[in-house]
């Protein structure tokens, strides 16, 4: 039992990084905030807004007011963003909530957090990846090519649309991912079919990784500031296409069609795209100042996303009714429904492809990033095997730990299905955040001497508030996504009681004393 609840002293954590060499400190207050904005704006706001507007077989959705869920998930993230920004600031070692939470709640909620995030990083990315698959499928359409679909899709997509088809659906895109379902090669009885674009994008961004950090993140400000300029042209051309009434009409329910269940149900899922402002945290060890820096980029990455995802939600959804934005490319849709000059309506389709696929590959770089920083501070720690800590020679990366991370999210690109890993990485994200916030508390009573360059005002109530706005999406999300999630954490106990247990540097230490 003590084992459970041994908590890493800070000092432990700061001698870590002198003991071991440790990564380059290269990264300055806005290559932060550009990894946090990186790693937030993804599929989230390009793929996922369209079924928070319109709802799914499960869940009702919130129509015009998804505006009102953005703003909400936004409070909730921000309460959970100055809980980070605390702990990131006075344990400024990589590995996010993890880390925090070795040195406030013990091993063993430790151990269940870095486990619960590669929920967060690797599953996340999976998503992302497949995002990225879709928008790239339709920006090469732009030049007239096109892959087979069953190298394009999932087996679930294929044979859902094959099943809408079925019963008469005659829409492109329908039909094309239908036919993966009748074109695929069988191998030992089975279709084959399979995403090669969202695999092949992994193994590139792996390559990338393992060269370097410095490489990593100039390609990365790069993206981040190609991507704003692309969501402001949005915002920049929509604004004109915007009828009032498509924000209030009766006929199609008003602002607010389901109300608070819908604003709700909307909030939850949209959860995705905020998810990354806390990456910033996991790059602490490279950061030259993180006491300063850490805070800075972990809040004002937090607020740059909130506007642009405001602006952007209320253009779309003014643009053209909301219950035809149901799609996985809802701009896309609301520019092909809108009331406007043909050609403009074109040249704005054709950007927008090509900013969805910039900025999922920033985000996949970021959670790519994010991962083996986690591995190797689990691996310092004895909780996870010791090669997942090999930091290269030459390149000062954690290359191993980023291999293996890119072979996981890349098979897993190939085959999942884009709603159910997101549904599942918020959850898996949400319940990290709850874990920091309690965190936070317990460590003001526990250790309250400790030099807290950044303070999360108004505690305890703030990460209370925190707590309860998470505990809040999660209960917005299915059934289903809730038992997989437990699923996941009876695996991550049984692994932590047959090998973390006896492998912990922390419990190793304690014996020799
Ligand atoms: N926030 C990230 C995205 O939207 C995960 O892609």
């Amino acid at each position: 039992m003590s084992q459970l609840l041994a908590r890493k002293s800070i000092a432990d954590c700061d001698a870590d990084i002198s003991l071991r060499g440790g990564l380059k400190r290269t990264l300055g207050k806005w290559h932060l905030t550009a990894l946090g904005v990186g790693a937030t704006i993804g599929a989230g706001i390009f793929a996922t807004t369209g079924t928070a507007i319109v709802g799914d077989a499960v869940r009702p959705g919130a129509g015009p007011a998804i505006v009102v869920s953005f703003l909400l998930t936004a409070l909730a993230c921000g309460f959970a963003a100055l809980c980070y920004a605390e702990f990131a600031s006075m344990v400024p070692v990589s590995g996010s909530a993890y880390t925090y939470a070795y040195a406030s709640l013990g091993e063993f909620v430790a151990w269940i957090i870095g486990w619960d995030l590669i929920i967060e990083y690797a599953v996340g990315n999976i998503g992302v990846a497949i995002g990225w698959s879709g928008h790239f499928r339709e920006l090469i359409s732009h030049f007239g090519m096109s892959m087979p679909a069953w190298l394009a899709t999932d087996y679930r997509t294929a044979y859902d649309a094959a099943a809408a088809v079925a019963s008469g659906a005659t829409e492109p895109t329908m039909v094309y991912l239908a036919s993966a379902v009748s074109t695929a090669p069988v191998l030992f009885g089975i279709p084959f079919i399979a995403n090669l674009p969202a695999f092949l994008a992994v193994a590139a961004i792996t390559v990338i990784l393992v060269i370097g950090i410095r490489e990593s993140a100039n390609a990365n400000n790069a993206m981040v500031i190609l991507k704003i300029l692309i969501l402001f042209f949005f915002i920049a051309v929509g604004v004109f296409l915007i009828k009032p009434s498509n924000w209030s009409t009766p006929a199609t329910g008003g602002f607010a069609p389901n109300g608070i269940a819908g604003i709700s149900a909307g909030a939850a899922i949209i959860f995705f795209s905020y998810i990354g402002f806390d990456a910033v945290s996991t790059a602490a060890e490279e950061a030259r100042d993180p006491g300063r820096d850490m805070p800075f980029g972990i809040i004002m990455s937090l607020i740059i996303c909130t506007v642009l995802y405001i602006a952007i939600s209320a253009v779309m959804t003014g643009m053209a009714p909301w219950g035809t934005l149901g799609t996985a490319e809802p701009m896309i849709t609301a520019l092909a429904n809108a009331d406007g000059p043909p050609a403009l309506i074109s040249f704005s389709r054709f950007i927008i492809s090509i900013g969805a696929v910039v900025a999922m590959g920033s985000v996949l770089l970021v959670f790519q990033l994010g991962q083996p920083r986690i591995f190797m501070s689990m691996s310092r720690d004895g909780l996870l095997p010791p090669f997942l800590a090999k930091i290269h020679p030459r390149f000062k990366t954690p290359y191993v730990g980023t291999i293996i991370t890119g072979v996981f999210v890349a098979t897993f690109a190939a085959f999942a299905n884009i709603a159910e890993v997101v549904d599942l990485t918020n959850i898996g994200t949400l319940f990290a955040f709850v874990l920091v916030s309690i965190g936070v508390i317990v460590l003001r009573y526990v250790d309250p001497d400790r030099p807290r360059p950044f303070r999360v005002p108004g505690a305890p109530w703030t990460p209370l508030i925190s707590v309860a706005a998470c505990l809040y999406l999660m209960v917005n999300l299915p059934g289903v996504t809730w038992r997989r999630f437990l699923i996941w954490l009876v695996i991550g106990i049984v692994f932590y009681f047959s090998y973390g247990i006896r492998h912990s540097r922390l419990a190793g230490k304690a014996k020799e004393a």
